[in-house]
């Protein structure tokens, strides 16, 4: 008992201290650095003034878009008002007189009292965080894009103190696959500063498509935006018809990017531009076919979803077409010249994405021209004619006065000498690019590929690997052993091969960018899983309420399958997250509460043909059906037996 009393003492509090904050209604993501309950709360006025100190103009800016926050659901009149350094105002948009060391370039402090808010930073980015805090106390109506009738508007009195463990904070958005609109990107972007996202890079160029307005090139457009409409499994589609219309896709132009870089630019989001190279190049490809060193090139085609790249379960993986701009094409560097300088001026961020992931290089093993470049300049392998090309287009970049990242295969054969590495497969690249003194973007693939399933592929709409939410709640960018000082930040990337709109986009994105927006913000000691899963499903109210899709994957439990020394077929389930109950069914009918609980193996009756289950919380079906064909379960067990 002595020593059970502390223990359970201290489960009392922090479980009094859970409920509490879940009685107030707090729920934060990414959670800040301090929050300090106080007694009491504040209710908005139905007259509000939002009072920003200072002059400078974006700070109206962020106090208009606070005003159109708050106003748009209550109905009520929030405006703003100049105050200079003045007091007065409901709300309060400070510039600290003096530099705050604490809270750095994107910091803030948020205080709520019962009659006034206010929000100081030494920096407009740091006011722009508080107010996207501030929008997270109100209840989840406040996200409506309508009129809500509710009696009042209140939230807890607290103080926050708050700024972010990394300066690089990025969602990867492929507008090439599936082409986005501008509109449509900007929605991209008032959905990711929510969550205190600053960085979002644009994947421009790959094989299915050419998406910036190159006024030197003008068939990187003309030609290289266009592929035929398919819809279905990407990367299963039937190879287009000669007489197929080619007039699926799209691209920006100038203006559009310009357009794209102020909005984002107002919500403190800069964008990393990507382009491609040397694989993943076909639309360029097949619109200036002399960039290849593929006998047949002119007769290449934008790429429309049918299968091009081969990966084997084993061995290396090749190309059935030569998408790659040619290392000893000497057309290859002038074409890239002037790509990036047009690039350079559009884009004020001052690094270019270069690519360099995943070259087939199929087609160079059998080239003269690469066997001549490999003499001339005493390459030894395709490693180093690969990294030849990148030191190339490293000087390209650098004489636009910008620096170059690029995916982590740029360190095959010698890492360029002032490059950034963005890790994808795994966190290996990173650290071995941190280790040689260079920087370095975590973004792997074991924990923020956005484009994954996010549980059981007997529900999830297929693609080739799974993550889950727990799992992306795990992501540490910095590795141990790794000097912090390399590591800029992290990212998640969504790939949009499987993704054709805008509510599928956001189904794949949310939860998960959640789980990344607190691993890239918040401080690693504060995560805590089972908080988190309460605040995500605040944040499900507050999506609903925005009409911002989510995957509910996260009550779908996983499913395995294997054989008892019998041969008896069984089933074993894992919830990632506690509380539920897993109810099943072998008869086609379909499962409640009611149904028997799985709570041991389960052994799949002789003649059975599906599997159902539904996830459960309080005695009430939470997730979806799922049904799972026993075929499929005999595959799962059988798997890697024969
Ligand atoms: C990548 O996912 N191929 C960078």
């Amino acid at each position: 008992m002595k020593k059970t009393l502390p223990f359970l003492l201290c489960l009392f509090f922090s479980l009094a201290a859970f409920g509490q904050a879940a009685a107030d209604g707090i729920a934060l993501i990414p959670q800040p650095v301090s929050v300090e309950k106080e007694a009491g709360s504040f209710t908005l006025p139905a007259k509000s003034v939002v009072l920003y100190g200072g002059d400078q103009p974006e700070i109206a800016g962020i106090a208009s878009m606070l005003c159109s926050h708050l106003s748009t659901a209550t109905g009520y009149s929030v405006s703003p008002k100049a105050g200079g350094s003045g007091s007065g105002g409901t709300i309060q948009l400070l510039l600290l007189p003096q530099e705050d060391k604490l809270l750095g370039q994107e910091g803030y402090r948020l205080a709520v009292g019962k009659k006034r808010v206010t929000i100081s930073a030494n920096r407009p980015a740091g006011l722009f965080y508080g107010v996207q805090t501030l929008r997270q106390l109100f209840p989840p109506a406040i996200e409506s894009k309508d009129k809500v009738l509710q009696r009042s508007w209140t939230i807890p009195a607290v103080r926050i103190t708050d700024y972010p463990r990394f300066a690089w904070r990025g969602l990867m958005f492929d507008v090439v696959r599936h082409f986005f609109t501008k509109e449509q990107v900007k929605q991209f972007i008032d959905e990711m500063v929510k969550y205190k996202y600053n960085l979002l890079h644009l994947h421009l160029t790959d094989d299915e498509g050419w998406r910036l307005e190159i006024k030197a090139l003008p068939r990187l457009t003309e030609v290289g935006a266009w592929n035929v409409k398919k819809v279905g499994r990407f990367g299963y589609f039937s190879p287009p018809a000669p007489d197929e219309p080619r007039n699926y896709g799209g691209f920006f132009t100038h203006q559009d990017i310009r357009e794209l870089v102020q909005y984002a630019r107002e919500r403190y989001v800069d964008i990393l531009p990507e382009i491609e190279t040397p694989g993943h190049s076909l639309a360029a490809i097949a619109s200036y076919p002399e960039l290849s060193c593929t006998p047949g090139a002119e007769k290449y085609r934008v790429r429309s979803g049918e299968e091009i790249m081969v990966w084997p379960e084993s061995g290396h993986f090749y190309g059935l077409v030569d998408n790659t701009l040619c290392p000893a094409n000497d057309k290859v560097y002038p074409f890239l010249d002037k790509v990036f300088t047009e690039v350079a001026q559009l884009f004020p961020f001052p690094y270019i994405h270069m690519g360099g992931d995943e070259t087939a290089r199929n087609f160079w093993e059998t080239s003269p021209a690469i066997r001549e470049l490999m003499q001339k300049e005493k390459l030894k392998d395709l490693n180093e004619v690969q990294s030849y090309f990148v030191k190339r287009v490293e000087k390209i970049i650098e004489s636009k006065g910008k620096k170059l990242i690029g995916w982590d295969e740029i360190l095959e054969g010698g890492l360029a000498p002032n490059a950034a590495v963005m890790s994808w497969r795994g966190v290996k690249g990173g650290i071995e690019a941190a280790r040689m003194g260079h920087e370095v973007v975590m973004s792997p693939t074991t924990y923020v590929y956005l484009d994954y399933m996010q549980s059981d592929s007997a529900i999830e709409p297929p693609v080739y690997a799974t993550l889950r939410l727990k799992k992306s709640y795990e992501f540490d960018p910095v590795p141990e052993g790794v000097d912090p000082k390399w590591i800029k930040g992290g990212q998640a990337n969504l790939w949009t091969e499987q993704v054709y709109n805008m509510r599928h986009l956001q189904y794949m994105v949310w939860p998960r960018a959640f789980a990344v927006a607190e691993c890239v913000w918040s401080p690693k000691e504060s995560r805590n899983w089972g908080d988190f899963v309460r605040r995500v499903e605040k944040h499900f109210e507050r999506n609903d309420a925005a009409r911002i899709k989510y995957a509910p994957s996260l009550y779908d439990p996983t499913i395995r399958a294997s054989r008892d020394a019998s041969g008896q077929l069984l089933v074993d389930m894992e919830n990632e997250v506690d509380g539920l109950t897993l109810h099943y069914s072998f008869d086609y009918s379909f499962p409640d509460p009611f149904y028997p609980e799985y709570t041991a193996s389960i052994p799949v009756p002789k003649d059975a043909s599906v599997m159902r289950i539904i996830s459960c919380r309080n005695g009430k079906p939470i997730g979806r059906m799922i049904t799972i064909p026993v075929t499929e379960l005999q595959k799962r067990a059988d798997r890697g037996k024969k």
